[in-house]
């Protein structure tokens, strides 16, 4: 699409920013959908990150998402903090209201849970307990999403067990720290399982979990999505689990910044998913 002067615009603050998906996968849906808006990768280095986003309404842009390493320190640049980013401690979504000042929101949580209900139809909050392995940035948002839909008990493990005991004393809910060393074993009875750390991912070695006690009817879910199947959605498919991938959270979390920036609600879909990875 040829823009006009009053194409409306966003991108991506990350710092290196070239390894990002999102240009690929908003340019998509901005070339479906014949909207007259860019959106661009934007390294900025962390020195310059208050000049850009301070600049970024003056140089009338509608929005940007923001990754790392930008997501914590973004939250003291925003004029209106959403409670849910506060909550997680971290904003991946800013939007420029219509009197120029900056909104921080934080999507992550609802692109997990978009994608575990697309993916899975058949899940609900209510089928029981949620392990969750990781506690970083991402196990944030996981567990926020969870206890906001809703779920009666989330089993959380980390290998540094300080960071799953500050993650559950700042979000609060049914969260209930299990020991790393213990963790193949509280698989008994859950009815979701989700990899929120690194293992797994390429480069990486696969995450050392024994999935025997796992209930045949848990979901499992890796957030982890280069590649697409990894150790252990292979290994949890193998044995009958059904299983969700993470590459729809990467394309859910962008759905409600793509309607605040060039106002039409997009679609995640098939061909979407194949365009995306083939990038
Ligand atoms: P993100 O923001 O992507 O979640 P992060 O904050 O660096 O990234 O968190 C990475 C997660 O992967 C953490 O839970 C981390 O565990 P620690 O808190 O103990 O570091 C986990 N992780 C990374 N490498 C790991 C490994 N070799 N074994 C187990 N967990 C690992």
């Amino acid at each position: 699409m040829i823009l006009s002067g009053k194409a409306r615009l966003a991108g991506v603050l990350g710092w290196p920013v070239s390894h990002s998906r999102s240009p690929r996968l908003h340019g998509f849906w901005l070339r479906q959908l014949g909207i007259d808006g860019a959106y661009l990768p934007l390294a900025v280095a962390p020195a310059d990150l208050a000049l850009v986003v301070r600049a970024l309404p003056r140089m009338g842009f509608a929005g940007a998402n923001v990754t790392v390493p930008h997501k914590e320190k973004v939250m003291a640049l925003v004029d209106h903090l959403d409670p849910l980013a506060a909550r997680i401690g971290a904003v991946n979504t800013l939007v420029v209201r219509p009197d120029g000042s900056l909104e921080g929101r934080n999507t992550d949580a609802f692109g997990f849970l978009e994608n575990l209900r697309c993916g899975c139809p058949g899940w609900v909050a209510s089928a029981g307990p949620a392990m969750v392995i990781g506690a970083g940035g991402a196990a944030r948002a996981v567990v926020a999403a969870l206890v906001d839909a809703g779920i009666p008990e989330i089993r959380l493990t980390n290998r540094t067990a300080e960071r799953a005991d500050q993650l559950a004393a700042e979000l609060g809910g049914p969260i209930r720290v299990v020991p790393w060393h213990q963790r193949s074993d509280y698989l008994a009875g859950a009815a979701l399982l989700v990899n929120t750390t690194t293992q797994g991912m390429t480069g990486q070695p696969g995450l050392e979990l024994d999935l025997s006690a796992l209930p045949m009817t848990a979901v499992v879910n890796d957030i982890v999505y280069v590649p697409l199947e990894t150790d252990l959605l292979a290994r949890a498919r193998a044995r009958g689990n059904p299983v969700v991938d993470g590459l729809g959270m990467l394309l859910y979390q962008a759905v409600p910044g793509f309607e605040a920036w060039f106002g039409s609600r997009p679609e995640v879909t098939d061909e979407l998913r194949a365009f995306v990875l083939a990038g």
